[in-house]
């Protein structure tokens, strides 16, 4: 049994605030009947309903992985009339992504309309590891290589780094071309880990979630994950 708020918002239909409102609005039905009870707990048979229209009957899962451009956000929907990730993606389902790039953050990001497949890969214990790649400005030296191999504290919880590798130190532009590998989800993450050690990002780009990569997806593609690649999540 889950909260009715909670399910609303796992099957991708409103956030769980929105959720809230269309309850206590008395739009939302559970068996044909209005609730207006916040609490109010369902089981998977129960039929919702939201202004007359059934959301969780016959609900096909979809997988997806994008690259994401840059210049796209991470969000159904955007007030600002931005492009959104879910834009991109040609499907009916109420698909929504699995955490968040930032807007000019490019690179591999999942979207679905399973939510228990997305809290799943978003929740803290599971620890999947992403890697990034990060343009950043300045020369990294061994002391701050150290520095963020210990830990680095950002807002009182230590970064959790398994891999750090530098590709490339640019003399003539002065910046370093560093990959890393974090296992947590906080927003920007990456760019707060480097700012604290004065190296701002220029540029930065997820090529990695779990054991999923890009391949040959260019920017702006995507593909469906296959129940192997859904099932392979659950067994990390
Ligand atoms: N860390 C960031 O700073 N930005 C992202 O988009 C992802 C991780």
């Amino acid at each position: 049994m889950e909260r009715l708020q909670k399910v609303i918002a796992n099957l991708g239909y409103a956030s769980r605030r929105k959720a809230e409102e269309l309850i206590v609005a008395g739009k939302v039905a559970v068996n044909g009947q209005i609730i207006t009870e916040l609490g109010t707990k369902v089981s998977e048979n129960d039929v919702i309903s939201i202004d007359g229209e059934i959301i969780n009957k016959n609900i096909k899962y979809e997988y997806y992985v994008l690259n994401k451009p840059r210049q796209v956000i991470s969000s159904v929907t955007d007030p600002a009339g931005r492009k959104t990730v879910v834009d991109l993606i040609a499907t009916e389902a109420r698909i929504y992504p699995v955490g968040r790039l930032d807007y000019n953050t490019t690179g591999l990001i999942i979207l679905t309309n399973d939510g228990d497949f997305a809290n799943h890969l978003m929740h803290p214990s599971n620890n999947i590891a992403k890697t990034y790649v990060a343009k950043v400005e300045g020369l990294i030296t061994k002391e701050q290589i150290l520095q963020i191999k210990k830990g680095i504290v950002i807002d009182n919880r230590k970064v959790n780094v398994s891999k750090l590798k530098i590709k490339n130190k640019d003399f003539n532009h002065n910046t370093s071309l560093i990959e890393i590998t974090i296992t947590e989800g906080r927003n920007h993450i990456v760019k707060k880990l480097f700012e604290t050690l004065k190296l701002p990002v220029l540029k930065l780009s997820r090529i990695q979630y779990g054991f999923l990569t890009l391949d040959n997806l260019k920017s702006g593609e995507y593909r469906m994950l296959s129940l192997k690649e859904v099932k392979k999540f659950y067994s990390l």
